[in-house]
């Protein structure tokens, strides 16, 4: 990738398309969080993709790099392998930065452009996909809107990957996640075409635990307590909430029995009737985390459960006016 010319390019400015702003540093806020998507069944036995379980890397790929960061994750994961292939693919004038007259840059200055896809491209039987592209000025390729408007990734963690010159993955994966309007989508990453394999699997590792949730860490105050999380799309949710920053709840205490606060969004949330016990750590709402030392009856959706104090030990805890409740990513 010549990075120097793409630099000058970006620098010189006058040629560059509108949406050039879009390059900017990644935002620290989380995707967005689609709600009220349905949980997934399971898919059975007979559903699974053959050989490596039900994970799929899918990836776009114009001049071979995101492929190439593509076939080291799935070789790293075990998981499926998948391209995206243009109907009409792109030729080397196509791609040419330098003529903004050229197909690929008339194509990211048309917001509503959708090149089409050729080839068959199935999301049953996988419950994780890592979405990878490139950035083109600063976005992802409109054939990636194609994509994630055409398909259901409801109950689908969604774990977007970019290979770029130099510019970040900025916006893209968060305007894929509102384009696509379903699944739980991570925070992305932006990758060199030679990224080592060590970083590749320090990142994966990382995904591994956002995706089942059970390396999350919950702080009352300064005291750090163990919770065995739900695996439910709620708790995806959260993790993909705090997997940048912790998420910092400022919670009151309610009814002689739980500590309630805001998230600040909207979860999904799959709400039942529970008569809740010491420990139980909730969502109510869809916006409110809930921490209980005694118990209630109520339609909650359960996140966890705090296993290493008894109910004593939650009601000195979480007994008094107000508590500070930190959620943070990592084992
Ligand atoms: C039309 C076009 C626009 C691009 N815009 C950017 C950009 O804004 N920032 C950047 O760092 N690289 C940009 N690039 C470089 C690509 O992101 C980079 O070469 C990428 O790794 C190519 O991946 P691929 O080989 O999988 O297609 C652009 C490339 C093309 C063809």
């Amino acid at each position: 990738m010549p990075v120097l010319l793409l630099a000058l390019l970006l620098i010189g400015c006058g040629s560059a398309p509108a949406d050039v702003s879009a390059r900017e540093a990644p935002a620290q806020t989380p995707a967005p969080v689609p709600t009220g998507a349905p949980a997934r069944e399971a898919p059975a036995a007979d559903e699974q993709p053959a050989e490596h379980g039900n994970v799929l890397v899918l990836c776009f790929s114009a001049t071979g790099t995101t492929k190439g960061v593509a076939e080291k994750i799935a070789a790293l994961t075990g998981a499926d392998l998948k391209e995206i292939e243009a109907a009409q693919p792109y030729t080397a004038e196509d791609l040419n930065y330098d003529d903004r007259a050229t197909r690929a840059t008339v194509e990211q200055n048309t917001p509503d452009a959708r090149p089409e896809i050729a080839n068959e491209i199935s999301l049953d039987g996988y419950d994780t996909v890592y979405l990878g592209y490139p950035i083109w000025w600063g976005q992802a390729p409109r054939i990636m809107s194609t994509l994630v408007e055409s398909r259901d990734f409801t109950g689908i963690t969604v774990i977007p990957f970019c290979t770029s010159g130099s510019s970040d993955i900025g916006q893209s994966d968060d305007a894929l996640a509102a384009q696509a309007g379903s699944g739980s989508w991570l925070q992305g990453r932006r990758f060199s075409g030679s990224v080592s394999e060590q970083e590749l699997q320090t990142w994966i590792d990382e995904t591994g635990k956002a995706t089942g949730g059970s390396a999350m860490r919950l702080y009352i105050n300064d005291d750090e307590v163990t919770v065995d999380w739900e695996d439910n799309e709620s708790v995806r949710a959260l993790l993909a909430l705090c997997a940048e920053q912790p998420l910092v709840v400022e919670t009151a205490a309610y009814g002689g029995f739980e500590q309630v606060g805001s998230i600040g969004q909207s979860l999904p949330r799959s709400d039942s009737q529970m008569t809740t016990q010491a420990g139980d750590v909730v969502l109510y709402a869809g916006d409110q985390i809930v921490l209980f030392y005694g118990s209630n009856s109520w339609a909650y959706t359960r996140l966890g459960r705090i296993t290493d104090r008894d109910a004593v030990e939650l009601a000195a805890l979480l007994g008094g006016e107000n508590v500070t409740v930190t959620i943070a990513s990592g084992a």
